[in-house]
């Protein structure tokens, strides 16, 4: 059995990713620029969002945190997303989800340029995606994706299947081995005989966010399961798959934590690069 380690490959996509920005300033003698929104003082988007800040610091890009009370209007923040979008040292804009109920979260991710879209979820970049064209990729799809194909290559003709159809990992996920030429099979609640269909995978992706839901009698021998849930239990924090049972049968598997979630801060200092690439061609 293969123990995916995000933790390391995290960590050697981040020493590309430094090298890459180290060239980058030789060449256009500026270095790409990432600016986090941060709403309110939700404990785990203030994780999230510090682990980003030193990330980015880490690799050498330019990283930026602007934070707003819970109160804060919602014109405020689109009027700082609208000077961001302006700013030519900014290249990459993120406002971490999730927002207060009375901000409209769909007039927040509109306003972001889908240039400087970091997170992949503007709908010109869904649709880019969709249709195959360069886009910006959902970091933590994309982080899932990296891993995959570290394990597997060459995934043609291959069946995913995968739980959940959130437009933050499952529908992006979808796409993304719909272009390896997967089969691919999104399940969801309402899905008949998930168990089934989960055993007819070669690779199966959890992201559906109910803890230790994927069995060790759903998985075939075999396959690579990559678990994105994290869930607080009495226990402590468990992904979407019952690691102990599964991990005896699967071929490779990812540990939660340590597996997608490093990928997934490694992936938008990669998008936050591509974004400034795209921007100086
Ligand atoms: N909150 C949890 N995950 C994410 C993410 O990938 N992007 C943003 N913007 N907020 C999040």
């Amino acid at each position: 059995m293969i123990l995916i380690d995000g933790k390391k490959e995290a960590a050697n996509l981040r020493e590309d990713l430094k090298k890459e920005v180290s060239h980058l300033k030789t060449k256009y003698n500026k270095v790409p620029g990432l600016t986090v929104i941060l709403i309110g003082d939700l404990a785990p988007s203030q994780i999230y969002v510090r682990n980003k800040e030193r990330s980015a610091k880490e690799v050498g890009l330019k990283s930026e945190v602007i934070k707003y009370p819970d109160n804060v209007e919602e014109i405020e923040i689109l009027n700082k997303i609208d000077e961001l979008n302006k700013d030519h040292t900014v290249s990459g804009i993120l406002v971490q989800l999730p927002l207060p109920k009375h901000i409209n979260k769909k007039k927040v991710i509109e306003a972001i340029i889908p240039e400087k879209d970091v997170d992949g979820f503007h709908p010109v970049n869904v649709g880019n995606l969709s249709s195959g064209y360069e886009s910006s990729i959902p970091c933590t799809p994309l982080g899932c994706y990296l891993l995959i194909k570290k394990v597997e290559p060459n995934l043609s003709g291959k069946k995913a299947v995968i739980i959940g159809r959130s437009n933050l990992n499952g529908k992006p996920m979808t796409q993304l081995l719909l272009k390896e030429n997967c089969t691919v099979t999104i399940t969801h609640s309402k899905t008949k005989d998930l168990k089934g269909e989960c055993l007819k995978g070669d690779v199966v992706v959890a992201a559906v966010g109910i803890p230790e839901l994927v069995k060790g009698d759903w998985i075939k021998k075999d396959s690579i399961v990559i678990d994105v849930g994290i869930n607080k239990t009495e226990k402590g924090i468990v992904g979407d798959v019952a690691f102990e049972e599964v991990s005896k049968i699967a071929k490779a598997i990812t540990p939660v934590p340590g597996g997608v979630g490093p990928m997934t801060i490694a992936c938008l200092l990669k998008n936050t690069i591509e974004c400034f690439k795209r921007s100086q061609s």
